[in-house]
C-alpha cells in the first residue's frame, strides 16, 4: 500500500514549521529551548493531518519527555496508519551555537513498517552501493575501503569517509589515515552525514561510525528512496537499554540490521534545513514570509528533490 502524494505536502510543511520556530533560537546558547520550539511545533502540525499517526522515533520515552515520546499517537485520527520518527531538531548544537547543519526531520511509512527502535547508539555504514557485501558492518575498515573503490572505479585515495569526529573513532580515524583516504570530519549531524553518500554532488563515498540510533533510522529511510545500502547495529551499552529494547520486542541484542529491516514498503523522508547545512539552506525571513528548503524523499513516486517554499509566517 502505498502513501498517498497529498502527504508530501503535508509533511513538509510539518518539518518546514518546525524547522521556522527552531530558527528563532539560532545563536541564542539555549539547546533545550530551540529542541522544545521545534517539537512543541511539529505536534501542533502533526495533530493537524488525517492519519492515525504512531511515533516510533521520538523524543525518549513516556516518562522522560512530555512530546512526541515513543507510542503517542498523532494526528486526527481519520486516515492511514502511519509510523513516524521524528528528530524535529537534528543538531541542537549548530542552532545554539548559529553554525551550519541543523535540520528538522520526520520519516513516516505505514504501520509496522518502521523499526520501532529505543533511543540509544547505532554503529551504522552507508554507501551509493545497491548490492550486499561490497561494503558491511562487519567488514574490516580496510576491506571496506578496497571493495568500494573498485566497486566506483575509484582509486582507494579517492575515497572520501565521512564520519562524527569523536575519540571513540580515533582508532577508525587513524586507519583511514594510514589507508589514505579522504575523511569528511562532522563534529555533529549524522542524519546528513548518512545521507551524503546518496549524490554525487556531495563528494561523500561512505559514511560510517557510532551515533544516535534515532538518526541511523530517520537517515535509512532517505537512502531507500536513493537505493543506497545501510547497516545498523545497536549498541545496547548497559542494562537499561537492554530491558528497554526488551520491552520493544529486540532479544538479539548483536544483531545487524540490514536497510529493509529497518524500513519497509513506502516511505516519506522530509529535512528541512534551520541553518544552512550541505544538504540544504536553512530558514530566511523577509518581514512575514519565509523561506524554507526541504530535501523531501516519497519511495513509491520516485521523489527525491530539494523543495524550496515560501509563505507566510
Ligand atoms: P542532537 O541534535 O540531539 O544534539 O544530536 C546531534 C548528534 O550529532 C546526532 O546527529 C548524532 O547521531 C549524535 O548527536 C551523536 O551523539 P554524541 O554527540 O553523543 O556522539
Amino acid at each position: 500500500m502505498e502513501i498517498n502524494k497529498k502527504y508530501e505536502d503535508l509533511f513538509i510543511n510539518v518539518s518546514s514549521r518546525a524547522a521556522l520556530a527552531s530558527y528563532y533560537f539560532i545563536g541564542k546558547n539555549d539547546k533545550i529551548a530551540a529542541d522544545k520550539a521545534a517539537v512543541d511545533t511539529m505536534r501542533t502540525e502533526l495533530n493537524k493531518i488525517d492519519m492515525k499517526g504512531n511515533i516510533v522515533i521520538g523524543e525518549g520515552e513516556l516518562d522522560e519527555a512530555p512530546m512526541l515520546y515513543i507510542g503517542e499517537n498523532l494526528g486526527n485520527n481519520n486516515g492511514p496508519e502511519l509510523d513516524i520518527a521524528v528528530d524535529p531538531l537534528e543538531g541542537t548544537n549548530f542552532v545554539a551555537k548559529n553554525l551550519p547543519g541543523a535540520l528538522s526531520v520526520i520519516a513516516v511509512a505505514k504501520k509496522s513498517n518502521l523499526f520501532n527502535a529505543p533511543e540509544t547508539y547505532m554503529n551504522k555504514i552507508s554507501a551509493n552501493v545497491n548490492e550486499k557485501n561490497v561494503v558491511d558492518l562487519d567488514f574490516p575498515l580496510k576491506k571496506n575501503i578496497f571493495n568500494l573503490a573498485e566497486y566506483k572505479n575509484k582509486n582507494p585515495k579517492d575515497i572520501t569517509v565521512c564520519l562524527l569526529d569523536r575519540p571513540r573513532h580515533k582508532q577508525i580515524i587513524d586507519e583511514l589515515g594510514n589507508i589514505g583516504v579522504k575523511l569528511k570530519l562532522i563534529t555533529d549531524g549524522d542524519v546528513s552525514g548518512a545521507l551524503l553518500v546518496s549524490e554525487d554532488k556531495y563528494k561523500v563515498d561512505l559514511f560510517l561510525g557510532e551515533g544516535g540510533s534515532p538518526e541511523g533510522v530517520l537517515a535509512a529511510a532517505a537512502l531507500d528512496a536513493f537505493n543506497c545500502f545501510f547497516q545498523g547495529r545497536f549498541l545496547f551499552k548497559t542494562d537499561l537499554d537492554k530491558e528497554r529494547a526488551k520491552l520493544m520486542g529486540i532479544n538479539d541484542f548483536n544483531k545487524k540490521y540490514y536497510l529493509e529491516e529497518i524500513v519497509s514498503g513506502d516511505s516519506i523522508f522530509c529535512a528541512t534545513g534551520i541553518t544552512s547545512g550541505d544538504l540544504v539552506s536553512g530558514i530566511k525571513l523577509d518581514n512575514d514570509i519565509f523561506f524554507s528548503e526541504t530535501l523531501i524523499t516519497h519511495k513509491s513516486s520516485g521523489l527525491k528533490k530539494i523543495i524550496r517554499k515560501h509563505e507566510k509566517i
